[in-house]
Order: C-alpha cells, then sequence, then structure tokens
C-alpha cells in the first residue's frame, strides 16, 4: 500500500511530519498518519503504560510489557503481564488493560498503545490481537513502542494486525 495524497496533504506536509516521527511512514495513508502520530493523548497513554510496565510479574521470560488503552469513555486503562508458574496460565499486558476497561464499565477501545522490552516495538501476540478486536473498530489505532528510546513506533491498526478477523457480528452481536 503506498501514500495516498489525493487528502489534500503536501509531499512536504508528509516529509515533515515523517522527519518528527523519525520513521518511515511505511504505508499510511496521511489522514491515518495524523490521527495517530503522537500527540498530547498518546503522551499520557506512554506514561500509563510505562507504569504498568514497572509492575510487570514476569519472573520467568524477563519480558515486560505494559498496555494502555483509551477507552469510550476517554479514560486511560492499563495493564501489565502476569506470568504463572504454570507457564500457560500467565497473562498478556493487553489482556489486563482489557480487564481494567471492561471492570471500568467501558467496552469500547479508541486507541491502544504497547510497549515492552527489547530493541523493538513490541506488537501484540496473535490472541491479544483478538482480544482487541472485540472491542475495537478495524481503525483502532495501536501504537506499539520499544522501551529503548532509539527504538522506532509503530504506527498501526487493528485491521492491520488481524486482517480479515472474526468478530462480534459473526454471532449476530452489534458492538
Ligand atoms: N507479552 C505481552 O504481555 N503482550 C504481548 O502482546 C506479547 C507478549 C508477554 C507475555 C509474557 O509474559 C512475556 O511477554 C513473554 O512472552
Amino acid at each position: 500500500m503506498g501514500i495516498k495524497l489525493d487528502q489534500g496533504f503536501s509531499q512536504e506536509l508528509v516529509s515533515e511530519l515523517d522527519q518528527e516521527l523519525g520513521s518511515k511512514l511505511g504505508g499510511f495513508a496521511p489522514d491515518l498518519y495524523l490521527e495517530t502520530r503522537m500527540d498530547s493523548i498518546d503522551q499520557e497513554m506512554l506514561e500509563a503504560a510505562k507504569i504498568a510496565l514497572s509492575s510487570a510479574y514476569a519472573p520467568y521470560s524477563s519480558f515486560l510489557v505494559g498496555a494502555a488503552i483509551l477507552g469510550s469513555d476517554n479514560k486511560i486503562y492499563s495493564g501489565c503481564n502476569v506470568e504463572n508458574a504454570a507457564y500457560p496460565l500467565g497473562n498478556c499486558a493487553e489482556t489486563s488493560a482489557i480487564a481494567a476497561m471492561v471492570s471500568g464499565g467501558c467496552t469500547t477501545i479508541k486507541r491502544i498503545l504497547t510497549i515492552g522490552s527489547g530493541h523493538e516495538a513490541v506488537t501484540p501476540c496473535g490472541g491479544c490481537r483478538q482480544r482487541l478486536r472485540e472491542f475495537s473498530s478495524h481503525e483502532t489505532p495501536v501504537i506499539c513502542v520499544g522501551i529503548e528510546e532509539k527504538s522506532e513506533p509503530l504506527f498501526t491498526t487493528i485491521e492491520q494486525l488481524l486482517p480479515n478477523s472474526f468478530g462480534p457480528r459473526f454471532l449476530k452481536v452489534d458492538k
């Protein structure tokens, strides 16, 4: 998918945004890019995810993850990974954040941010993509960040992470 410039965005503006972010557009339409570039809400979500990451319980993998969800109520819900000696029973950070959101009375995700150990931006695992999709639209932005400052953030969407996904409407549930 190429960069679409048919929506009133000049190549200069796109390059400027590109530079500002310090990464390549990687196939995003400029409107989506503008919507998902780090703004003040993203910064707040990043802070919340970092705090959650600092509480991660990961004695087995030592891989710490934090997730922040912006709900449709404009509240930020966060969570960390919680491992277990019985390995398969561990929870991902995204799962914890979803549990916090639903417990808080919200069932619609406006935006998701994940941060994790390592050099690369941490993307949600397959299972979490499906869990997030339950409460998202195809266009819901997902921002993935690595803990090291030099790691490049990834700006993506639920549809890009989980194309042609199965969801509530297959079971005639309108979300
Ligand atoms: N992990 C997450 O919390 N989220 C993901 O999307 C990827 C993986 C956690 C699970 C486990 O505790 C550790 O990272 C290593 O897999």
